[in-house]
């Protein structure tokens, strides 16, 4: 069922320094995440403007030798890259594509239809009424087409509608879904195979383990497919603490969207080690500060870091039992200290979620992936 089509560059030895400058003990041949998993699934970094501004700042090099693929944290948003009706700007898009395609990484494009970091203007008219649905969904053909169309033999794939269900298995009740009802779902996938038919075509969500959201997944899924609507992958954010997700429920959603023919990604993987305040990702939820869900200001304790890293070695054994399915699994950042967790959903907590800490140090769990095993 699944393809991995592009061609990795090879990485020298030299490359394969971590970016605190430590050198490889010659003994060991180690290699870098990217390696390890070659053939299996792709490893890729959400990788923010100053990164991509910043080629040798040692989180951009991080990225680079470690990851085959990133997706832009903000920069194709709505709000970024179509900031009015009139006017598209692709300026720093462009420049997140140029690093990519320089460093010969597979880029995806995160995300074309998304009720958050959307332009205000998308729903209203010059005299600030709602749109009809005719004009909501012209605007939509012309935004995905605009975009897919700029990126055209560039971007593997688009996340191509973004968080469209609730826990409960319901409709997001979005702008998107108010006026154009549960057809804006397989309109936006239509419009974007229309801009590009040669491009991986995805559907994206937080929460992905829920038996209702799951579900919900299923049947659009299902959907798309009986209308002959290209959908290649379901992604599932996989942003995730301390006590949730439930691994098992998990694993039950990756062999669910599996079963629809479609391939799996953890899209957006983050694990908080911090005191759970919200299971979600809706990016609104936000409390207010309290010392005491900002426990560890000066270090992980080893304690707690262990079994973190023991979560974290459950999530990769997962999608190593599933690689028949699972396409990528990409991390929502390169290193702990650029994580949007560190201020979500409060500010100015000190969060270690991913997969590489603040000296760009991997965590200890991915030891044994770092080292090349001779069999
Ligand atoms: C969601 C979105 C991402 C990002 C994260 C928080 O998961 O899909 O684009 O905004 O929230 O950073």
């Amino acid at each position: 069922m699944k393809t991995l089509n592009i061609t990795l560059l090879a990485l020298t030895a030299a490359t394969m320094l971590s970016c605190a400058n430590q050198k490889p003990k010659a003994e060991e041949q180690q290699q870098t995440l990217a390696q390890a998993f070659e053939g299996k699934f792709l490893m890729g970094a959400a990788i923010n403007q100053w990164q991509v501004a910043a080629p040798t700042s040692k989180e951009a090099q991080l990225a680079v030798r470690q990851f085959n693929s990133i997706v832009a944290e903000n920069c194709m948003k709505c709000e970024v890259i179509h900031p009015s009706e009139d006017r598209y700007d692709f300026t720093l898009a462009d420049e997140f594509v140029d690093f990519g395609e320089r460093n010969n990484m597979a880029i995806i494009g995160h995300c074309l239809i998304w009720h958050s970091q959307c332009a205000p203007w998308f729903f209203i008219d010059d005299k600030g009424n709602q749109v009809s649905a005719d004009v909501l969904k012209q605007r939509i053909k012309d935004h995905i087409t605009t975009i897919v169309s700029h990126y055209k033999g560039k971007i593997l794939g688009w996340d191509v509608v973004n968080e469209a269900i609730e826990g409960d298995g319901s409709y997001r009740k979005s702008k998107f879904y108010e006026i154009l009802g549960e057809e804006y779902i397989p309109y936006a996938f239509q419009c974007a195979y229309e801009a590009d038919t040669s491009i991986q075509l995805y559907i994206n969500d937080f929460g992905m383990n829920m038996p209702a959201k799951r579900e919900a997944y299923v049947k659009i899924v299902n959907d798309l497919k009986s209308r002959g609507l290209r959908i290649d992958a379901v992604g599932m954010q996989s942003h995730m603490g301390m006590d949730y997700p439930d691994f098992q429920e998990f694993e039950k959603s990756i062999e669910a969207y599996a079963a629809t023919g479609v391939n799996v990604m953890f899209t957006e993987l983050d694990m908080s080690a911090l005191p759970t305040i919200n299971i979600g990702a809706n990016v609104s939820d936000t409390v207010g500060y309290q010392q005491a869900l900002n426990p560890y200001p000066d270090g992980l304790p080893d304690s707690v870091s262990t079994i973190w890293n023991s979560r974290m070695d459950t999530v990769f054994a997962i999608a190593l039992r599933h690689t028949d399915v699972i396409t990528r699994i990409t991390a929502w950042g390169v290193t702990d200290a650029d994580s949007w967790k560190n201020d979500w959903p409060m500010r100015g907590r000190k969060e270690y979620p991913l997969l590489f800490d603040r000296d760009c140090q991997p965590k200890p769990f991915l030891a044994k992936y770092l080292i090349k095993q001779n069999n």
